[in-house]
């Protein structure tokens, strides 16, 4: 049985992983790993695929950046000659990038099974580019794995028959757990000078908030307050990067413990998180995994699509008001909140599980 594995962008990559590995337990099924190349920096990519023990690509379609439809079309017309090649039995995708929904187009155009991992989350704000490719890609998977309630209760709402719905648990959690104790040997606290529990970490890179002037402007009001208390360690996505460079260059470089650093490899970026007295973000994954590790995560969106991790978890989603942000920052500091507790089934095996299901059903 043939499953074609396709990855694209930094968050598939510790989705993928766990996947790669539980396969070797299952002779019936012959795994071919796709890089769609939508990213591509050694720092965004390849460092990953070496700490996580991932396989080099057995295809690299080598897409590059793009446009929405520039990039997905890319995607599309690569892929297509590959899988009319290789005649799989089935195609899985994880999460919500382009390259998620650009695959899963091709394979059910062409009447191969489709498989989606990360299935059913809804932020219910269609303006994010990554809403539209979740709820395309669901509308059109054969089998699709859930990591938490919320992702069934979703599917079935919209239509998606009970018998193809899967609630696994979660694999960038397997990742997770099955790199911690490597990750508490990383020598990041060391190299920047913090101690652990006296810094925060941020992430920024999605374009409602960096490519917007206005929601930039309140976050860097809230981040210049916040870096006077305690140090912000701040791996910069390109994105942002390029964000940086415009107009409010000055204001960020002016904030004395504003440390902007190059994107960290997943073991450092563990590391700094799970030392971290509190993290920003507005990433969708960072928001699970602080979650697990029980740190704080101020959440800087409007809505999220995992809200297990508000409602068990550790994470707050606060928006992007500045005095919002700062309320939030000042009762996580004051040890105000509940304890957080780990969601069903994010235990390290949503993998295996994910593969018995395939062993069974394909
Ligand atoms: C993509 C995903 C987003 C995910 C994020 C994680 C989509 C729609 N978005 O956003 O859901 O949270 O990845 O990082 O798929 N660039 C580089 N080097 C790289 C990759 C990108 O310099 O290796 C720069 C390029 O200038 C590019 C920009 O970053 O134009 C954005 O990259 P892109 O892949 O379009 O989207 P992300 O913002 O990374």
């Amino acid at each position: 049985m043939k499953i074609v594995n396709v990855v694209g962008a930094r968050p598939n990559f510790m989705k993928i992983a766990p996947l790669m590995r539980a396969y070797k337990a299952c002779p019936r099924i012959a795994p071919l790993l796709v890089h769609t190349g939508q990213h591509y920096d050694e720092r965004m990519s390849d460092l990953f695929f070496r700490q996580l023990g991932i396989p080099e690509p057995d295809v690299n379609l080598e897409v590059g950046s793009g446009s929405h439809a520039g990039q997905t079309a890319a995607i599309m017309r690569a892929f297509e000659p590959l899988l009319l090649a290789h005649r799989p039995d089935a195609v899985l995708v994880v999460g919500d990038v382009n390259s998620t929904l650009a695959c899963g187009l091709v394979a059910v155009k062409l009447g191969v099974r489709l498989v989606h991992v990360e299935a059913g989350l809804r932020s219910f704000d269609r303006t994010m580019p990554e809403e539209i490719n979740r709820l395309v890609t669901d509308s059109v998977s054969d089998l699709l794995f859930c990591t938490e309630p919320s992702g069934v209760e979703n599917l079935r709402r919209e239509g998606v028959a009970p018998e193809k719905i899967f609630l696994v648990g979660n694999v960038m959690i397997d990742t997770l757990l099955a790199h911690r104790a490597k990750a508490e040997a990383s020598r990041i606290l060391d190299d920047l000078g913090i101690a652990p529990g006296r810094y925060a970490v941020l992430t920024l890179h999605r374009p409602a908030n960096v490519d917007d002037p206005v929601r930039w402007g309140r976050i860097l009001d809230a981040l210049q307050v916040i870096q006077r208390d305690l140090p912000i360690i701040f791996p910069v996505h390109p994105r942002t990067r390029k964000n940086l460079g415009g107009p409010s260059a000055g204001r960020a470089a002016a904030m004395k413990n504003l440390r902007l650093i190059d994107p960290a490899g997943y073991l450092d970026f563990l590391k700094l998180m799970s030392s971290a007295r509190l993290v920003l973000t507005d990433s969708g994954g960072i928001q699970e995994e602080t979650t697990v590790l029980g740190v704080p995560c101020l959440t800087l969106r409007d809505s999220t699509e995992r809200p297990i991790t508000a409602e068990v978890g550790s994470n707050r989603v606060v928006g992007t008001d500045t005095e919002k942000i700062l309320a939030a920052y000042r009762e996580v500091m004051d040890g105000r909140g509940r304890r957080p507790q780990i969601p069903p089934l994010w235990d390290g095996h949503a993998a295996e599980r994910i593969v018995a299901v395939l062993a069974e059903r394909l």
